[in-house]
């Protein structure tokens, strides 16, 4: 009964969710070749930060998980792109426990909460370049990643969105982060299927490296 509550739930997530579209468009998909050089060069000499939340403890269909999927992505992203990474951190942590969690993630959606972070970064200036990593949560960036957004000067900036999901792909995230930061610029983003970064890393390995050199790194 248990199991059939939870399938009914996820189900539910990934309905709720269909048919939101990409808002944002990479202009560097389309270029020759010797412009994308161009553009890792110049993004080599820029610093780059890849921020992220992600949760640990019990995951659907895998038990408990002592990395979060998302934290595997960014760490991925980091290294390929020599970028400085900050992690959000809720001031009180979400239930390991599955379901519970997705009751207080619901909540906070319907009354658009934001949830205090533990830490605010004191660097944000320095950085040209912000990947923002987050799982799909009932169809929506986490509030908590929300706060972390409005929290801080995104002005003049590139963001560079990327997901972890169960199905629902980035599901319209990227409007939601180009209305939180104005005056950024967000390129379209790319979306994982959460348990792959457990269980399938080559494949993630494989679709993060195809995502970064179309966008020039
Ligand atoms: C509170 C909550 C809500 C979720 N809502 C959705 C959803 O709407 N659509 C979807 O595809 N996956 C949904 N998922 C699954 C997560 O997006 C997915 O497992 C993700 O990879 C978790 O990343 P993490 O380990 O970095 O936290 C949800 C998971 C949780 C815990």
């Amino acid at each position: 009964m248990k199991y059939v509550k939870k399938l009914f739930l996820l189900l539910l997530m990934i309905l709720t969710v269909s048919g939101c579209g990409v808002v944002s468009q990479d202009k560097t998909s389309s270029e020759p070749a010797e412009v994308k050089a161009s553009v890792a060069n110049q993004s080599a000499d820029k610093k780059i930060l890849v921020v992220y939340f992600s949760r640990t403890g019990e995951e659907y269909g895998l038990g408990n998980i002592t990395k979060g999927n998302t934290a595997i992505v960014a760490e991925y992203i980091a290294k390929k792109t020599g970028a400085d990474m900050f992690e959000i951190k809720p001031a009180t942590p979400y239930p390991d426990a599955y379901e519970p969690c997705t009751e207080i993630a619901k909540q906070e959606l319907e009354s658009n909460a934001r949830p205090a972070f533990a830490a605010n970064i004191d660097n944000l200036a320095q950085y040209d370049t912000i990947f923002i990593g987050y799982p799909i949560w009932w169809g929506a960036v986490p509030r908590v990643v929300m706060t972390f957004l409005e929290a801080n000067d995104f002005n003049g900036k590139t963001i560079i969105p990327f997901c972890t999901h169960g199905g629902s792909g980035l599901a319209g995230t990227e409007r939601e982060i180009s209305d939180a930061c104005l005056n950024a610029k967000v390129l379209s983003g790319l979306a994982i299927v959460g348990k792959s970064a457990q269980n399938d890393f080559p494949d993630v390995q494989k679709n993060v490296d195809a995502w970064l050199n179309q966008l020039g790194y």
